[in-house]
């Protein structure tokens, strides 16, 4: 039988950046629903054994897609391989992070994620919420972070792809509501998938953690009840006391906490 998430954001679902951590766990949390998918990312193997182990524990219909959302023609790729799907649900999910100054970014990394970060979720819900709309049901997701509600030091570029995010949610979460499309826009704090490691953090030095599984979780039950939601009670704690402090203060308290991040 299939369930009330299925009924109101199925049949069909894209999850961008399921090749590992947060989108990994929407893939396996909507299969269990009865949603079938189309898992994107660029790591083909990842995608390939993901869909082979869904199909096989849910029974659901599982299409893999290896494909750069940072490259410049992608849109055309993704309509190609929604074309036959109904779909009801897009998770604009994908993403990384540069931490460190700005000025001794690497140029060509930080055009990446932009793309990647910014423009792709950009093109993706306009492209495929026109499709939403025109069914006139259904859900997006987008994954900003903790770090989209100011701008943070030492992580000046990626902050800013998020707050981006997060403007671009909260605009939509109003322009779809008549169309009876839900948008969330979920921003997690630390999450424990491979993006700690890849930006040079040790997570066995950081406190408050969480499971990509969880964060995936909170953010399926809080698609339809709200346009923002943060995992975890600490993240939300300190996102309320940086924001409530005076914006210097709230600033230098975010570069120290980075700092003493990146030390460890
Ligand atoms: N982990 C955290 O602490 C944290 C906190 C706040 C927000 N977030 C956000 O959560 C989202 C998911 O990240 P995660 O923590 O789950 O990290 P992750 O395990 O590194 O997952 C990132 C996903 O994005 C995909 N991706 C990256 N670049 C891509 C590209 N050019 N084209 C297509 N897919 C691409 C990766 O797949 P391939 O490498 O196979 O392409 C992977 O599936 C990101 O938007 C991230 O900014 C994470």
């Amino acid at each position: 039988m299939k369930s009330d998430f299925a009924d109101r954001y199925g049949p069909w679902a894209l999850i961008t950046g399921a090749s590992s951590g947060i989108g990994e766990a929407f893939a396996r949390q909507l299969a269990a629903e009865g949603l079938n998918l189309l898992i994107c990312a660029r790591r083909r193997e990842k995608l390939d054994s993901l869909a082979e182990q869904l199909q096989q524990s849910h029974g659901v219909e599982v299409r893999p897609l290896a494909l750069d959302i940072g490259k410049a023609g992608f849109m055309a790729s993704l309509i190609e391989a929604t074309g036959d799907l109904d779909l009801g649900l897009v998770v604009s999910n994908a993403g990384f992070g540069l931490k460190g100054p700005h000025i001794e970014q690497p140029p060509e990394a930080l055009g990446a994620m932009l793309a990647v970060n910014a423009r792709a979720p950009m093109l993706i819900t306009q492209a495929l919420g026109e499709q939403l709309t025109r069914r006139g049901r259904g859900g997006i997701i987008l994954t900003g972070s903790m770090e989209g509600y100011m701008g943070f030091p030492l992580s000046a570029a990626y902050s800013a792809t998020k707050g981006f995010v997060h403007f671009l949610g909260e605009a939509l979460w109003q322009e779809l509501k008549p169309h009876n499309v839900d948008v969330l826009i979920l921003a997690p704090g630390s999450t424990d998938t491979e993006a700690l490691s890849k930006q040079g953090f040790d997570k066995n030095q950081m406190s408050g953690v969480m499971s990509p599984e969880r964060v995936a979780r909170e953010a399926l039950q809080n698609l339809g009840r709200r346009r923002i939601y943060m995992p975890g009670a600490s993240n939300r704690f300190f996102t309320w006391l940086l924001s409530s402090l005076p914006r210097k203060w709230g600033l230098a308290m975010a570069e120290a906490g980075m700092r003493a991040a990146m030390r460890r």
